[in-house]
C-alpha cells in the first residue's frame, strides 16, 4: 500500500491525468471488471443524469428482470492455475533466494505473504457454484425490489403471477432460489422464517434461446472460437508493461503468464475474500486499472458492442420481454380480475446473457455511437486509461448486475398511456433510442428501442455460417489497433480515427 503511494506521489508530478487513478479513496473491489461484487458498484450512479420524476397518478403494472447470478468459486480450471502459480512462485522466490545475499535488500521487498503461499481453494474439487455472499446479494435485491415495488406484491403467489426462470446452471438457479427465499419469506408456513415453495423453470442447457443464446447460436460460438487469439494478443502489451513494472519492484523474474494469474488471483481474493492487501497490493493502482481495462475490452469485443451478433443473438430475450408488456397492457384494458394475469417476470442467468441484453437496450452509449449500432457499424474499443469510457465490465455486469424494466401505466382523462422506465443496477438509466429519458412511452420504446433490431432474423444469424471464417485478417486489424494503441507516440488520436473504421 505504501508502494502504491509513493508511486502515486510520484506519477502526480508528471501528469495531472494519473490523479484519478492515486486519490487515496481508490478501492480495488470496484475495479474488477466482471468479477466485481454487486455492493461494490450498486450505488454507483452516473452523477450527470437526474433520473425522471414519475407522475404521481402513474403505477407500475409490470416488471421484467434479467439478472446475473450472483458471487461465484471459481471454476475448477482456474483453480488449477492458481495451484500452478503457487508452484512457480516458489520456484522464483528460491530462485531469488539463491542470487541474493540474506541481507539484501531487494529480498526484504518481498511481501511476505508470498512466502510458503497457497491457493486459498487448493484441493478443492469443484468449482463454479453460488457461494454464501452470491446469495445474499440475490436475497437483497429481492428485499429491495419488494419495497420499492410494493403494489406488485400484494399478491397470493401464483407461478403465473410471479414467473421465475432459470439457466440449467447450478448457479443460477440457486440465484432464482435465494431471490425467491427474499421475495416469498413471510408469505409461507415453512419454518419460522415462513418460507414457501416457489418454481424455477429452466429450458434444457442447449436449446435455450432466451436465456442461452450465446450456446444455441452456432456462427456466435464461431466468432468467438476465432476471436478468442486475437483478445489475447491485446491484452498482451499490458501484461508486459506490468510484468515489467513487477520485476522492477520486486527480485523476481516473472513472466507475462504469471503477471495474468497474479491479477485473475487478485480479483478472487478481493471479490471472494474481501482481501485487497495481497496479489492486489503488488500492483498500482493505475496497473489495476490497466488491468481492469484489458478485462473490459474482452467482455467489449467478445460479449458486448464489439460484435453486433453479440447482441442480436439475444433478440429472443427483448422479444419476451415486450410480448410480456404487451399482456400487462391487455390485462390491465380489458379489466382482467387481480389474480389472473402476470406482475413480475424474473430471468436469473450470465454475464453472456445480461451484457446482450444491455446493448440490445443502448445501455452505456453516447449519441454518435448510438447512430453508429443502428447503422450496424462497429464501434471503436473503449479507450485505454487514463481516458475515461463509459463501458466497465464492473457497472456493465457485476455479479448479480440486473437489468429491470418497470412498465407503468399513467391514467389520463380518455384512455392509459403506458412508459416504460430501465433500472441497471436498480438505478435508473437514459435511453439513447428514447432521447435519452429514462422514462420512456411505451409507444416510443417499441417503435425505436426494439423495432430497428427486428430487421435481423436471429435463425438466419445464428445458422447460417459465416461463408469464410477469417481469423488471420481479424487478428491482423486487431495488431494494427493494438500497435497504435500501446505506441507512446504524441500523435495516438490522429492514427486511431484513421484505423477505427477498419475494426
Ligand atoms: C528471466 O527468465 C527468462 C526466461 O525464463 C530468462 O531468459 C532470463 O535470463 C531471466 N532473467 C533473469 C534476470 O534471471
Ligand atoms: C472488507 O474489508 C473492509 C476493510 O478493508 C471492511 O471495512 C469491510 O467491512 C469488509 N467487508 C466484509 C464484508 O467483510
Amino acid at each position: 500500500m505504501g508502494m502504491a503511494k509513493v508511486l502515486c506521489q510520484f506519477l502526480a508530478i508528471f501528469s495531472l491525468l494519473t490523479i484519478s487513478f492515486c486519490a487515496e479513496n481508490f478501492d480495488v473491489r470496484k475495479h474488477l471488471s466482471t468479477v466485481t461484487r454487486y455492493n461494490a458498484v450498486k450505488d454507483v450512479a452516473d452523477s450527470n443524469f437526474v433520473p425522471s420524476t414519475i407522475p404521481s397518478e402513474c403505477t407500475p403494472i409490470h416488471i421484467n428482470l434479467v439478472a446475473r447470478h450472483g458471487t461465484r468459486s471459481p471454476t475448477k480450471k482456474r483453480m488449477r492455475e492458481l495451484d500452478r502459480l503457487a508452484t512457480s512462485l516458489e520456484v522464483l522466490l528460491s530462485e531469488a533466494k539463491r542470487r541474493l545475499p540474506e541481507e539484501d535488500e531487494a529480498l526484504k521487498k518481498i511481501p511476505s505473504w508470498l512466502w510458503g503461499w497457497k491457493s486459498p481453494w487448493k484441493g478443492k474439487k469443484v468449482g463454479g457454484e453460488l457461494i454464501p455472499q452470491g446469495e445474499e446479494e440475490l436475497y437483497q435485491l429481492a428485499i429491495r425490489i419488494k419495497e420499492i415495488f410494493k403494489c406488485l406484491f400484494d399478491e397470493d403467489y401464483h407461478p403465473d403471477i410471479y414467473t421465475i426462470r432459470a439457466t440449467q446452471i447450478p448457479r443460477a438457479s440457486a440465484s432464482a432460489v435465494s431471490f425467491g427465499m427474499g421475495l416469498f419469506q413471510g408469505k409461507g408456513s415453512l419454518g419460522p422464517g415462513q418460507h414457501r415453495a416457489f418454481s424455477v423453470i429452466s429450458e434444457s442447457r442447449a436449446s435455450d434461446t432466451l436465456l442461452r443464446f450465446f450456446e444455441s447460436c452456432a456462427s456466435y460460438k464461431d466468432y468467438r472460437k476465432n476471436q478468442e487469439p486475437a483478445v489475447e494478443k491485446l491484452k498482451e502489451p499490458i501484461l508486459d508493461e506490468v510484468t515489467s513494472a513487477l520485476a522492477k519492484r520486486y527480485p523476481l523474474n516473472i513472466t507475462r503468464q504469471e503477471t495474468s494469474s497474479l491479477w485473475f488471483l487478485c480479483k478472487q481474493e478481493a471479490s471472494l475474500l474481501n482481501t485487497t492487501d495481497q496479489a492486489c497490493g503488488l500492483f498500482s493502482p493505475y496497473e489495476i486499472s490497466l488491468l481492469e481495462w484489458t478485462d473490459d475490452l474482452e467482455v467489449f469485443i467478445l460479449k458486448g458492442y464489439g460484435k453486433s451478433i453479440n447482441y442480436h443473438m439475444g433478440l429472443p430475450l427483448l422479444q419476451d420481454v415486450v410480448q410480456s408488456m404487451e399482456q400487462a397492457i391487455k390485462a390491465k384494458e380489458e379489466h382482467h380480475t387481480p389474480g389472473s394475469y402476470e406482475k413480475a417476470r424474473f430471468r436469473f442467468a450470465h454475464a453472456e446473457t445480461v451484457v446482450p441484453f444491455s446493448c440490445l437496450l443502448g445501455l452505456f452509449l453516447d449519441g454518435a455511437e448510438f447512430a453508429q449500432i443502428q447503422r450496424d457499424e462497429a464501434l471503436e474499443l473503449p479507450l485505454k486509461p487514463p481516458h475515461k469510457r463509459n463501458w466497465r465490465g464492473s457497472t456493465v455486469a457485476p455479479f448479480a448486475g440486473n437489468n429491470i424494466l418497470v412498465l407503468y401505466s399513467c391514467p389520463t382523462s380518455d384512455a392509459s398511456q403506458y412508459f416504460v422506465q430501465v433500472l441497471h443496477n436498480e438505478i435508473p438509466v437514459p435511453l439513447p433510442g428514447c432521447d435519452y429519458t429514462d422514462f420512456c412511452p411505451f409507444e416510443v420504446f417499441k417503435e425505436r428501442v426494439v423495432s430497428p433490431h427486428l430487421k435481423h432474423d436471429v435463425n438466419s444469424i445464428c445458422n447460417v455460417k459465416q461463408e469464410q471464417p477469417e481469423p488471420c485478417s481479424v487478428t491482423s486489424k486487431f495488431l494494427k489497433l493494438f500497435h497504435f494503441l500501446f505506441s507512446q507516440k504524441k500523435d495516438d488520436e490522429a492514427q486511431f480515427h484513421k484505423h477505427k473504421h477498419e475494426l
